[in-house]
């Protein structure tokens, strides 16, 4: 029998810090029955002949079994796939998001907080306060460029522990640019984590600045290059950073299933490049064709997805509408001043644009 001298709420109040009953959970949207273009996932599935090998292989993992801590037969391929030398090392997570709470976690108790550029990736900011970590934020220019004075300034009275840079960043779908991030990462003395996620839209690729660098790491996803439902993320980083984070990390993080799916897509990686050099395409015809739309305004991308704002009508109900059309979008207004307004879409398939631009068609007026 619980002891109800106490009710459940005084216990809660009690045990769980102010700062996490403060919180509200990171809200997924339901997706059931629309054409999600919401969270840049990879809209293509892979050919029926590698899904039958894939489920060929899946027969003969051993489920009863603990996976390999070190997945060292995965990380031969990501080594192959994304070019990384062999005297850097590479530290699996739980998707991109879990090496963020590893990072954090291995320096909480420093005193030494956790900085950003606003609005970028919304995780960077929710670790820090569930760790109990400081978080600084500094905001970008209207234009969404890095506002490196305000930044340098920044680092210097907070200096931070860790600063998180997403290049391209989300959801602003632009790079800062090598020099700049260069500048960044000279006048920090903590650990800046350039995040990748999305390198596969962009002929941006920073991994040769780790060469300059000690205090700089990689992070990169499969996420957005067709294994979302997979969760892998991937750090490139010294050994001095990896031999720490390891620690950290739990042992068992990357599942049987994930390691022998991810080693066999890798094996496969054209078929995934090919993918993402078709969304590229598209992204540049539906960033021609939301122009015309008079009210709108977007932002040119090199992710997949196009930051809008709607110019004469609220964002707000331009999102329930094209719901009601059955297409989930991401509205962003009041996730920061600057996104006032705005929304987020992925750039899909050929026929889910078209059935976006359809909507927007009869929802908004052309040119
Ligand atoms: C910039 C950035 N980093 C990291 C992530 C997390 O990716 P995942 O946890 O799926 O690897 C995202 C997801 O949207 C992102 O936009």
């Amino acid at each position: 029998m619980p002891n109800n001298q106490e009710s459940i709420s005084n216990r809660v109040d009690a045990l769980i810090r102010p700062e996490i009953r403060g919180l509200s959970a990171y809200k997924v949207q339901a997706a059931e029955n629309l054409i999600k273009l919401d969270t840049m996932e990879n809209p293509y599935h892979w050919p029926q002949g590698m899904v039958e090998e894939w489920l060929t292989i899946l027969q003969n993992v051993e489920l009863n079994r603990y996976p390999s801590p070190e997945a060292e037969e995965l990380k031969q391929q990501l080594r192959r796939v994304m070019g990384v030398q062999d005297h850097y090392q590479l530290v699996l997570g739980n998707g991109s998001d879990e090496l963020i709470q590893i990072i954090a976690m291995a320096v909480a108790g420093t005193k030494r907080g956790i900085l950003a550029v606003e609005p970028s990736f919304v995780m960077y900011r929710l670790i820090a306060q569930v760790l109990g970590i400081p978080y600084a934020g500094v905001d970008l220019t209207e234009d969404f460029e890095l506002d490196l004075e305000a930044l340098l300034s920044k680092i210097e009275t907070e200096n931070p522990a860790v600063v998180f840079l997403a290049q391209p960043n989300n959801p602003t779908g632009n790079l800062f640019g090598e020099e700049k991030v260069r500048r960044v990462i000279e006048n920090c003395s903590g650990l800046v984590v350039l995040d990748e996620a999305y390198l596969a839209f962009t002929e941006s690729d920073l991994l040769h600045l780790l060469d300059d660098y000690d205090n700089l790491v990689i992070m990169r996803t499969l996420s957005k290059v067709g294994l979302a439902g997979l969760r892998l993320g991937v750090l490139i980083a010294q050994q001095e950073w990896s031999e720490q984070f390891n620690k950290v990390r739990l042992p068992y993080n990357i599942s049987v299933l994930s390691q022998v799916s991810a080693v066999f897509a890798l094996q496969h990686y054209d078929v995934l490049s090919q993918q993402t050099d078709l969304l590229r395409k598209h992204r540049s015809d539906l960033f021609k064709a939301l122009t015309q739309f008079e009210q709108l305004k977007v932002w040119p991308s090199e992710a997949n997805f196009l930051l809008i704002r709607a110019k004469q009508q609220s964002a707000a109900e331009l999102h329930s509408q094209l719901k009601e059309h059955g297409i989930l979008v991401k509205l962003l207004d009041g996730v920061h001043p600057l996104l006032e307004n705005c929304l987020r879409i992925n750039v899909s398939s050929e026929s889910e644009n078209a059935a976006l631009l359809s909507a927007l068609g009869k929802l908004l007026p052309a040119k």
